[in-house]
């Protein structure tokens, strides 16, 4: 058997991963305040538009209707921090591809559940979770499959219960391989399976690399939130690697950004000249409406159907679409 080779993408990726450990942001100096924010979007001395990220902004085109569904793409929502936008960027860009017609398998692969209460789902009803699926070989993922309140998105619902398969999984024979079992046979269904990691590199986190075909990076607009880039970017190398050699890092997303601030816009320069094109255009700005939605029980696409939030990730998934 030959050796997977690592993509030239992600040699890179790894690389610029390990000088944003040496980062230092100069913030003196210029005052932190709404009136020094660059003219982000608007047109100055005839040269083109820039996006949020600084780069020019890029069309990005309406996706083609389908006429049929399947192979699904898999896309692990992965970052090892908590509270970047992992289980938010799941759920609405979920409903976003939905809306461009696409079926779409969310999987909560959290024992916190935040996946499932965020769609209206009380973690602590269920009978059945993807505990179940991927411990007993009698439930499949049919079996504990519900849909939601967004037509053509499903969820593989999870709770607490979730947290000793860390340990118990240790033990089993193909360990890592677990996930990629359970959702094989849904696979033909769908379009794309978004399995929401829980923030750590742990068993867990592996399963769903080792079931993915690409990741993707949520990552807060926020100096500290650099710092364990690198060894997120290590572990997916690792994994493909060893396990998953068709694995790609899909894409970087830029969350909880504020334009008004010096800092913000800083931390996304730094990811850019890191991470260049893996870098979505697209970037989530910092809103209360995304904790609002998370009571709510649904999707901002649903909730707030015209406001930024739901308008970026709505780009977003084009951007997943083209990619
Ligand atoms: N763009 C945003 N602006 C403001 N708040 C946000 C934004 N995105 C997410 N939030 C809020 O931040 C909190 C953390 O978000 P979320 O749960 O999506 O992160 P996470 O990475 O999944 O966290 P964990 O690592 O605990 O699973 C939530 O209360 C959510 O509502
Ligand atoms: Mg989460």
């Amino acid at each position: 058997m030959s050796t997977p080779q690592p993509s030239t993408r992600s040699v890179s990726a790894a690389s610029a991963a390990a000088n944003l450990d040496n980062l230092t942001i100069a913030t003196e100096g210029e005052p932190d305040t709404v009136d020094s924010v660059v003219a982000v979007g608007a047109e100055a001395n005839g040269k083109p538009k820039l996006g949020p990220t600084g780069r020019p902004l890029r069309a990005i085109p309406e996706p083609p209707l389908l006429d049929k569904h399947g192979p699904a793409t898999v896309l692990a929502m992965c970052n090892q921090k908590g509270g970047v936008g992992k289980t938010t960027s799941t759920i609405n860009l979920g409903a976003a591809l939905a809306e461009y017609g696409r079926r779409v398998l969310l999987v909560d692969f959290d024992p916190q559940g935040a996946l499932s209460v965020g769609l209206g789902v009380q973690p602590h009803e269920l009978d059945q979770t993807v505990y179940n699926a991927i411990m007993e070989r009698s439930v499949t993922a049919q079996d504990i499959l519900r849909h939601t309140s967004v037509e053509g998105m499903d969820l593989l619902p999870s709770n607490i219960d979730l947290s000793a398969a860390e340990v118990q999984l240790v033990a089993e024979v193909g360990r890592e391989h677990t996930l990629l079992r359970v959702v094989q046979p849904l696979i033909s269904e769908y379009d794309y399976v978004l399995v929401d990691c829980q923030p750590s590199l742990g068993l867990l986190t592996v399963n769903a690399l080792t079931a993915a075909d690409g990741v993707i990076i949520p990552l807060e607009c926020e100096f500290f939130s650099l710092r364990g880039v690198a060894l997120l970017i290590d572990t997916i190398e690792k994994v493909r690697e060893r396990l998953n050699p068709k694995l790609d890092i899909t894409g970087i997303l830029a969350t909880m950004f504020d334009p008004r601030t010096l800092h913000s816009r800083e931390v996304m320069a730094r990811v850019v000249e890191a991470f260049g094109d893996t870098v979505f255009d697209t970037v989530i700005n910092r809103t209360v409406r995304f904790p609002e939605t998370t009571v709510a029980g649904e999707p901002i696409t649903r909730w707030a159907p015209k406001s930024a939030g739901a308008q970026a990730y709505r780009a977003l998934a084009r951007e997943v679409i083209a990619r």
